[in-house]
């Protein structure tokens, strides 16, 4: 989707991004109460990102719940492209998925696209890619998904199952849609075109290994949507349910504007930083406070367009009164900046430390989450 000032595709998100405008863009709908509500009764609870709106939009989600309350096979896809280290912001899908997968007790596939990052990007060798790929799995497998139910596959070791599924799915689109899709040229590489069959073949995978009706259900941040149009499209033609999908929105960079990204690392926090890098980060983060103390304790701050308070509201203060208070206080005058950095510092540190000690435990059942030919 691109307009005058911003623009989301799956490789690129940049500029102030209107959610609103992109429901209609993308024509997907707003997570409204009531499907949250439905949520909560499964779930017994509702996650943060849910509470705090980061999770804002679907496809048919009601369809997949109603499923999974008939006795259908109620599966969950979501993914990583290998191009770099995990930060925050791939995170979100994560966890939610997680949350989805204890509610449900679903069985979930987590694709990793090293052959996308080989294509796609000009600078990586087929070999980094792979160590990516290693030290992104160790973080996926952190996050504390079931390994009775949880299937990692890269696309370049599992090639067979999913090629050919590819293919079956490739037939049915044709290079101009995909071109409208995906904004291909002349001069994308031919593995580029192909790829975006690759990316749909795991919402039909689980159909295809166990000759099982499954309806699929994929968390993930409204970027990798238009790849979900295309699976949606093929689905019928292949006799499959169209897999559902829940977006998130972007969790931010520390600077001003745009979303969350490897490529301007100083402004991305890695969940490979270090206490000191992190701290670092947060401490030189763009907040929406006055350029004094003294304005700030005179005329208050701007939460709303602050990236501290965004990061303490949607993930790492889940006290609805604590959070409401700092909101409250911060427009009033009655904090400073300093000190809400000093409390995100903290809580993201924290949050490093129990990952990077989770991730070091992940390294004893690599084997038992991965698929392999
Ligand atoms: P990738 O590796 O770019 O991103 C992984 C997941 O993180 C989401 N994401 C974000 N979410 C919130 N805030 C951010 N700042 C942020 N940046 C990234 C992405 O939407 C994604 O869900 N081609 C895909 C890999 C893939 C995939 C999938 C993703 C393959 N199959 C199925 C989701 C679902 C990619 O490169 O994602």
């Amino acid at each position: 989707m691109e307009n005058s000032d911003s623009i989301v595709t799956p490789w690129e998100v940049r500029g102030e991004v209107d959610y609103k405008e992109l429901i209609e863009k993308f024509g997907v709908d707003p997570l409204t109460p009531d499907i949250v509500e439905r949520l909560r009764r499964h779930a017994g609870g509702l996650h943060v990102l849910l509470r705090r709106g980061m999770f804002f939009s679907h496809r048919e989600l009601n369809e997949w719940i109603d499923s999974y309350e008939k006795g259908v096979k109620a599966v969950l896809y979501t993914g990583r492209g290998p191009s770099g280290n995990t930060h925050l912001g791939h995170l979100i899908p994560w966890l939610f998925t997680k949350y989805l997968q204890d509610a449900f007790k679903c069985d979930l596939y987590f694709q990793i696209t090293d052959d996308e990052k080989f294509l796609f990007n000009p600078e990586l060798s087929t070999d980094q890619v792979a160590e990516y790929a290693k030290e992104n799995i160790l973080d996926i497998i952190a996050v504390g998904f079931d390994p009775e139910r949880t299937k990692i596959f890269t696309n370049l070791t599992y090639s067979k199952p999913l090629y050919n599924m590819a293919v079956r799915v490739a037939k049915h689109v044709t290079f101009s849609t995909a071109k409208a899709t995906f904004g291909f040229s002349e001069s994308s590489n031919i593995g580029m075109i192909f790829f975006p069959a690759m990316q749909a073949a795991p919402c039909f995978i689980h159909q295809y290994l166990t000759s099982e009706d499954a309806h699929v259900l994929i968390p993930c941040a409204i970027d990798q949507e238009p790849y979900w149009r295309i699976s949606r499209d093929v689905a019928p033609k292949l006799g499959y349910r169209k897999p559902a999908g829940v977006y998130s929105k972007f969790i931010p960079g520390l600077g001003s504007g745009g979303k969350m990204s490897a490529s301007i690392p100083d402004t991305a926090i890695f969940l490979s930083d270090t206490r000191e890098e992190a701290v670092r980060k947060v401490k030189n983060a763009f907040t929406g406070g006055q350029p004094t103390i003294r304005e700030q304790k005179e005329k208050g701050g701007n939460p709303d367009v602050c990236v501290v308070y965004s990061y303490l509201y949607s993930l790492f203060d889940e006290d609805d009164k604590a959070v409401a208070e700092t909101y409250a206080s911060c427009k009033a005058g009655g904090l400073i900046c300093g000190e809400c950095k000093e409390r995100l510092a903290r809580k993201v540190a924290e949050f490093l430390e129990d990952h990077r000690a989770r991730r070091e435990r992940a390294k004893g059942s690599v084997e038992k989450f991965l698929l392999r030919e």
